[in-house]
């Protein structure tokens, strides 16, 4: 209570500075090499040097004893085997691998880190890894005045983290989110620096509390863990996108979701009844709104037990679900880990029969206040108990449920800490640990549960999570939203660089509440937030109990028509979405993109918060301010296209552009190519006009690559895709186009067409050598030819 007053500035509640009884690790006593294993022993501790790969080396650190090379579930890579040379003389210690050295310094000791050309990326100099007197783990290394930082997962602020200093625990915040909220839901403690033009990237995996704090104190940034050993993995770049690659290999990368999880999905705290439910996807069908899912908030349930639904407010869910399935709508149930303490509830009978629930070391279960009221909690580090969660969901996968919405799997529990009681005991797969330890391993590992679990009992189609809570690695099962936003432009404004950061932290699959959580939004919000909703991966529109409605039609024709038309929109873009949703499965390089990541020679893109890219070639600058019909937009490198317009806009430069309320500012990029779909009621609908448009400009060349499957099997790991990749060639009057195809899967339209824009009419068209001249049309001044799939 007293931090809500001035007595939190009393001079008697100073804050022990950071940094103070540092004591340094010392000097180094012994080497020994164990096979692939370099450990070092030091005056003050332990160090152990292990290469993943000949661009990924962990490095663990340990006060008391030797490191233990298990490593947390985030991790699912093996180490590899290669040559790792060593060197040693008086000074040193060298190990290298073709793509990274490592130089030990033997007094005091010290760790740099250099590249295969051996530009230092990480260096310890007067400080390096050391404890402090709350028996902290601490670790300072260089920061370069050039250094940007991006990454560290879900939070507040601008998109360069450098200068910041953040929380890592996970953590429900109802209110406020405002730049200085800390921690929030989620927890990734990975970035990436760029300095220079060249990257690399820092993973710590801690599941504990542990502390970043990226502000430059005599040109070092520092890092602390509360409990565990400092374990941590460097990647070496150069690129951010391949320091993505590296870090998404380690930890994973995305499944691809089912096509309708990308489609438009309405939710409410709380659609209340069976008939709630239905009139509500009749409107959207009867005004013609895209829909591909409904949510069920905690109401749906019976007193908010788990499994379970209100037979009064939902008699029969199963026909409900078919028959919004037949109009082409998902039900998507919300799943909160805690279950009601209530001995006639054969959830929590079986979970205290099967000693299921997180326990006490002595042996009583650990209850806390939820919805439900007084509840237990799933130990999921336990396999025994995730199993039995994963089964469970066939409660819902019977009644035809395909996606699941975890929530409150921080855990969130209604007390001072807001979370469980960190004396609690996981098992943990027989290392038993405290929940101190491994409290930001609770949702991914409810996540791992539920996934697996829908994904058994879907035979062979995918299925769709959504998560609120997550650690390092929850791209392999969820998708997350932001969790409690409010109405206010300024969280809409906080979404893209914080949606930006989740990309930049492996998270592709994300997004906020459309029109914001909590408060009243108002027409003009809503339809500003869907402009942007419409390019953010994960599209969903959800607002609190006791809030102003914000369906699309809440707030009169014209706002109604403008929500309309971008969610219509976003089945325009779909194929060209899905198209990156591929790439950031295949490569961990995010869909939505800080223009940094394309253009990382450019200073003006690295702290560009209010803009976005979709892949590599389109540029979105949503409009974040009331009453505002225009804004500034940084172009980078190259020529521009304003998608509505055809307006051609000099690169490196910022333009003042007009954009009144149903404009989404939206630029494509000259000599370059996208795919788009029609509008469509839902993802059901098959496609049947896929195109592919062109925006020739003076290059002569352009490359894309179309991207099909059929959106809803695993067939596509087994090579059932259609995957083209096409190279345009033009001149003056000739367009040769030739195609490479790769891949079993032929999509159900049989040919796709070509769009060119940019005043270009070629009078001949070839296709893998064939002249197609006599097929071109044209329609509105545009060039346009149906190709062959
Ligand atoms: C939490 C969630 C929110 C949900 C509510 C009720 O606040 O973040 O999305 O609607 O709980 O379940």
């Amino acid at each position: 209570m007293m931090h809500d007053t001035s007595f939190a500035i009393h001079p008697g509640t100073k804050k022990e500075m950071a940094g103070t009884n540092f004591k340094d690790i010392g000097n180094l006593r012994q080497f020994i090499q164990n096979g692939m294993r370099f450990n070092f022993q030091c005056e003050q501790g332990f160090v152990s040097v292990q290469f993943y790969s000949e661009e990924i080396v962990r490095i663990i650190w340990k006060q008391n004893d030797w490191p233990d090379f298990k490593s947390s579930p985030a991790v699912i890579y093996q180490p590899n085997n290669m040559q790792v040379k060593t060197d040693e003389n008086d000074d040193f210690i060298k190990l290298s691998t073709s793509l990274l050295k490592i130089q030990i310094q033997k007094s005091p000791f010290r760790i740099s880190v250099m590249d295969e050309v051996g530009d230092i990326l990480i260096e310890e100099r007067d400080k390096g890894l050391g404890f402090n007197s709350k028996g902290e783990l601490v670790c300072y290394k260089c920061i370069h005045p050039d250094d940007r930082i991006y990454g560290l997962g879900e939070k507040t602020g601008f998109l360069d983290k450098r200068g910041e200093s953040y929380t890592m625990w996970n953590t429900d915040v109802y209110a406020p989110h405002n730049p200085e909220t800390d921690p929030l839901y989620q927890t990734i403690p990975f970035f990436t620096t760029l300095r220079n033009g060249k990257a690399f990237g820092v993973f710590l995996d801690n599941t504990g509390k542990t502390f970043f704090n990226m502000r430059d104190k005599d040109g070092t940034y520092e890092i602390r863990t509360e409990t565990g050993q400092f374990d941590y993995y460097i990647f070496a770049g150069p690129t951010l996108k391949k320091t993505l690659t590296q870090y998404t290999t380690l930890t994973g990368t995305m499944p691809l979701p089912p096509k309708w999880a990308l489609g438009f999905h309405q939710s409410r705290y709380s659609y209340e009844t069976e008939e709630e439910v239905r009139e509500l996807a009749h409107k959207f069908l009867e005004k013609g709104i895209p829909l591909d899912a409904i949510y069920l908030d905690i109401h749906y349930m019976n007193g908010y037990r788990v499994f379970t639904f209100d037979e009064e407010r939902f008699p029969n869910p199963r026909k409900l679900i078919k028959d919004l399935r037949q109009q082409g709508i998902r039900v998507v149930p919300i799943v909160d880990p805690g279950v009601k303490e209530d001995p006639e509830y054969s959830v929590y009978q079986e979970g205290i029969r099967g000693d299921l629930f997180c326990k006490y070391l002595e042996g009583n279960v650990y209850f806390g206040d939820v919805w439900p009221g007084n509840s237990a909690f799933p130990d999921f580090t336990d396999e025994k108990s995730r199993r039995w969660w994963a089964d469970k969901h066939k409660f819902y996968s019977d009644l035809g449920i395909e996606g699941i919405w975890n929530d409150m799997n921080e855990p969130a529990v209604f007390n001072e800490t807001k979370t469980m009681d960190v004396k609690v005991i996981h098992e943990n797969e027989g290392n038993p640990k405290t929940h101190r330890e491994l409290h930001n391993l609770y949702g991914l590992l409810m996540g791992k549960a539920t996934f697996e679990g829908m994904k058994e009992q879907l035979a062979g189609n995918r299925t769709f999570l959504l998560t609120r809570a997550g650690y390092a690695g929850v791209q392999r099962y969820a998708s997350v939203w932001t969790g409690d936003n409010r109405s206010f432009w300024e969280h809409l404004q906080l979404a893209i660089p914080m949606c930006m950061n989740l990309g930049m932290s492996g998270v592709a699959f994300c997004g906020p509440d459309v029109g914001g959580f909590a408060h009243d939004t108002n027409g003009e919000l809503l339809a500003r937030w869907t402009q942007f909703g419409t390019f953010t991966p994960y599209f969903r529109n959800h607002s609190a109990i006791d809030t102003a409605r914000q369906e699309p039609w809440e707030f009169g024709e014209e706002i109604e028509q403008i929500v309309k038309s971008y969610i219509q929109l976003r089945y325009v873009w779909l194929p060209e979405l899905y198209r990156w949703f591929k790439e950031a499965h295949d490569t961990g390089v995010p869909v939505m993109r800080p223009l940094v990541l394309e253009y990382p020679e450019d200073k003006n893109t690295f702290n560009l918060s209010d803009q976005f890219m979709i892949g590599e070639n389109v540029i979105i600058a949503p409009i974040m301010t009331p009453e505002t019909e225009h804004r500034v937009v940084y172009l980078p490198k190259g020529q521009w296209i304003d998608y509505w317009t055809e307006q051609r806009f000099d690169g490196e430069k910022h333009h003042l552009i007009q954009a009144d309320l149903k404009t989404l500012p939206v630029f494509v990029k000259e000599d370059s190519a996208i795919a788009q779909g029609s509008v469509k009621q839902s993802t059901d609908e098959n496609e049947v006009n896929y195109q592919v448009h062109l925006f020739k400009g003076n290059k002569g060349e352009t490359q894309y690559t179309l991207y099909e499957d059929d959106g809803k099997s695993y067939g596509y790991e087994q090579d059932e895709l259609y995957n083209n990749e096409i190279s345009f060639v033009y001149s003056e009057d000739t367009l040769d186009i030739t195609t490479l195809k790769t891949g079993l899967y032929k999509p159900v339209w049989d040919t796709w067409s070509l769009v060119v824009h940019g005043k270009y009419q070629p009078t001949r068209i070839y296709v893998d050598g064939k002249d197609f001249s006599s097929a071109i049309e044209l329609r509105d001044g545009k060039t346009i030819l149906a190709i062959p799939v």
